[in-house]
């Protein structure tokens, strides 16, 4: 059976003792079990304090330079992240792509950078509204995933997951309709069988993220090739995300 992953991105939200309470608030109420794994993308800051929990609940990092060490002001490599206990890093969100120009030729040095470390990888992908509207967001998402993703080996690519975000979703209060999500994650679960092979394709989880939260999860979630969401806004509340975290099943 495919795993089911339910993921908080904090992007830059909380403060220190916010962040220590959230955390400990999921540790001691996410219904953890063999094939639900959960993840919290917290701001670099937090993620010593964060580390001591030492919990069942990952650790992930929304972002890191790729390379080994060096003249990179203000910038934290994989190695720094591994010591503070991360296991798991986000790589091609719409807004490090936007607001900080990371190309998809990065996004790929970033891929083997992480990978090269055995760190898993949730990858983001997905299209901006003139590109939906054109009717090209199928093409322009393939293209994303084939630039940066499909060229790593079958070994590989089961440590990663990949996020469908549509940009015009994220942050918006607008989600894609089950019809639309659907569409794109079975066409990215199609891609993967043909780049790899059907089982690889089968075993990959495929999130979706994009104004999920506790009203609509369940609905978003019955889609038959959703593995579980990326969730922003929504997993800055206890409440709302343990309730996200209850219809993963
Ligand atoms: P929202 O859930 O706030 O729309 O954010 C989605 C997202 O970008 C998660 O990475």
């Amino acid at each position: 059976m495919r795993k089911k992953m339910l993921a908080a991105n904090w992007k830059m939200n909380l403060n220190l003792q916010e962040a220590s309470d959230l955390y400990s608030n999921f540790i001691q109420n996410l219904p953890f079990n063999e094939s639900n794994h959960f993840v919290v993308f917290s701001p670099f800051v937090f993620l010593p304090q964060l580390s001591t929990f030492n919990s069942t609940l990952a650790l992930g990092a929304q972002n890191f330079y790729p390379a080994e060490k060096g003249a990179f002001t203000g910038e934290i490599s994989i190695s720094q992240l591994k010591e503070l206990q991360v296991s798991v890093v986000l790589i091609g969100h719409s807004e490090r792509r936007s607001y900080f120009y990371e190309s998809n030729e990065f996004l790929k040095q970033k891929v083997d950078s992480a990978l090269n470390h055995n760190m898993d990888v949730v990858f983001c992908c997905g299209e901006s509204l003139e590109t939906r509207d054109s009717d090209k967001h199928l093409a322009f998402v393939e293209a994303q995933l084939t630039d940066s993703l499909f060229h790593v080996s079958k070994e590989d690519i089961l440590k990663c997951s990949i996020a469908y975000e549509p940009i015009w979703a994220i942050g918006t209060g607008r989600t894609a309709n089950s019809e639309q999500i659907e569409e794109m994650h079975k066409s990215i679960r199609n891609w993967i069988s043909m780049k790899y092979d059907e089982e690889t394709g089968q075993s990959i989880a495929i999130l979706y993220g994009g104004s999920c939260n506790e009203h609509n999860a369940s609905e978003i979630f019955s889609c038959p090739n959703v593995d579980g969401g990326l969730i922003g806004g929504a997993s800055l509340s206890t409440e709302g995300f343990l309730q996200i975290a209850q219809e993963l099943n």
